[in-house]
């Protein structure tokens, strides 16, 4: 880094003085002897005005060279304008083209369609919108580990080549040497189980993978799951503690994001709900609510999308959907006592449409229930060695959850698809850029 150079968003602290600042061109304006410049160096945009008299020969030549996203470095003096675009301007005294931009770049200031963007989605991540996305992204991530640091949890990496499948969702293998297959894991769920009887509380954050063939506005086939597995919590605890986090990382981004938030143009009011207590809906219930408001779902069947978002309209704040069939959920959840036709287990729907944001339950403790339970969903039990072994030598009582990313980002900062909070996403149909 080139320490005399000055980042837009710290020019505050540089009012009166010459500094330089290197940036990309999105602007340009002049009329006969005077010239604007607007650019952004991805901490603000900064407006620079040029005078043909108070440059040399050679930096006014170089401004008439500038065109669309070149790079330059602006050396002037900065003055507080609340008129100028970002609230400073710079009183530009040199001047030198550092990167040319050919005048075919793609993206212009006009309407263009998604998967033109998306094609573009290295350029694409230079607009002011999608800027704004990534950093209530990054500041969520801080969030989560700051909220599992407060709490003593120990952050675990789990692998992502895998033997052992973990959901019922697509998946995605490769050859692995002599071993043969491997999947790229679709949880670090049972590794993490493993590690909550050696740490106690522990937390994975790593990207999962789903080939997933759903085009939904919800569905990645790469995606950023936080999954939370503590000892000795029952299920009643570990909707506690969801609570708890998504409320915590709602009112984070409210607290330190407003202004990427007003660039979105988000509707801060309906956030609000997450102050109350969530809704706790018993899954009997909720097929009965969407029935009466004609939905054609069954007992026994998982919530779709429309199920999901009546059950939430409903109750206008975020609902668990708590005690599942057994058929429509994973493996290794533990069957419900009070009803062994049900698990104990929660999905949180968002509201606003958002649908499930958090899957999570408690664990299955019981050896022969859960090796009936493996046999019975007709997955290879030799993979699983070690996850049994975990109910043979020292059972324990033990549950957690997995948050989406993706769908918690897009729901926070009202986002339609969330093919637009991750930097590059991959979907069916696109593994590029
Ligand atoms: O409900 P899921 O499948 O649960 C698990 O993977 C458990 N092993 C979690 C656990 O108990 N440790 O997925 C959890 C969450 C979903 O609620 C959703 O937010 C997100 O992961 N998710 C996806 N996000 C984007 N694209 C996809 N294809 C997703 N599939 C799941
Ligand atoms: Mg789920």
């Amino acid at each position: 880094m080139n320490r005399s150079t000055t980042r837009i968003a710290d020019l505050c602290h540089h009012v009166g003085a010459t500094v330089t600042v290197r940036a990309w061109v999105i602007h340009l304006r002049s009329k006969g002897k005077l010239g604007f410049v607007v650019v952004r160096d991805g901490t603000g945009v900064l407006q620079g005005v040029v005078v043909k008299a108070e440059v040399p020969e050679a930096d006014w030549a170089a401004f008439g060279t500038l065109t669309q996203e070149c790079s330059v470095a602006l050396t002037g003096e900065v003055r507080a304008d609340a008129r100028a675009p970002g609230g400073y301007e710079m009183g530009v005294r040199s001047l030198a083209l550092i990167g040319a931009s050919p005048l075919d770049y793609p993206i212009q200031p006009k309407e263009h369609g998604i998967d033109f963007l998306l094609d573009h989605r290295h350029f694409w991540l230079r607009s002011q919108r999608q800027a704004a996305i990534m950093r209530v992204r990054s500041e969520l991530e801080l969030a989560v580990h700051d909220f599992f640091a407060a709490r003593d949890f120990v952050r675990c990496d789990t692998p992502i080549l895998t033997a052992a499948i973990g959901e019922r969702a697509g998946l995605f293998s490769t050859d692995y040497f002599d071993e043969g297959t491997a999947y790229l894991a679709q949880t670090g769920q049972l590794y993490g189980e493993a590690l909550a009887a050696a740490l106690g509380r522990i937390y994975t954050f790593g990207p999962t993978f789903r080939a997933e063939k759903s085009k939904t506005r919800r569905h990645l086939t790469e995606f950023w799951m936080i999954e939370p597995e503590m000892a000795w919590y029952d299920q009643d605890d570990n909707m506690d503690l969801q609570e708890d986090f998504v409320r915590y990382l709602v009112e984070r981004v409210l607290e330190r994001r407003p202004e990427e938030l007003k660039v979105l143009e988000r509707d801060t009011a309906p956030l609000a709900c997450v102050s109350e207590p969530f809704a706790r809906v018993d899954y009997t219930d909720a097929v009965r609510l969407v029935q009466e408001q004609g939905g054609a779902l069954q007992w026994g069947e998982d919530l779709g999308a429309p199920d999901e978002a009546m059950i939430v309209d409903h109750y206008q704040r975020p609902v668990f959907v708590v005690n599942y069939p057994k058929e429509a959920k994973a493996f290794y959840m533990k069957e419900n006592p009070a009803d062994p036709r049900t698990v104990r287990c929660a999905d949180l729907l968002a509201p606003e449409g958002r649908g499930e944001i958090i899957g999570g339950s408690q664990r299955e403790d019981d050896y022969d229930k859960i090796l009936h339970r493996l046999t019975e969903e007709g997955l290879p039990v030799e993979a699983y060695g070690w996850y049994l072994d975990l109910r043979k030598y020292g059972t324990f009582t033990h549950a957690g959850f997995g948050l989406g990313l993706e769908r918690t980002i897009a729901w926070i900062c009202g986002i339609e698809h969330i093919r637009e909070v991750i930097p590059f996403p991959r979907m069916m149909g696109r593994l590029t850029p």
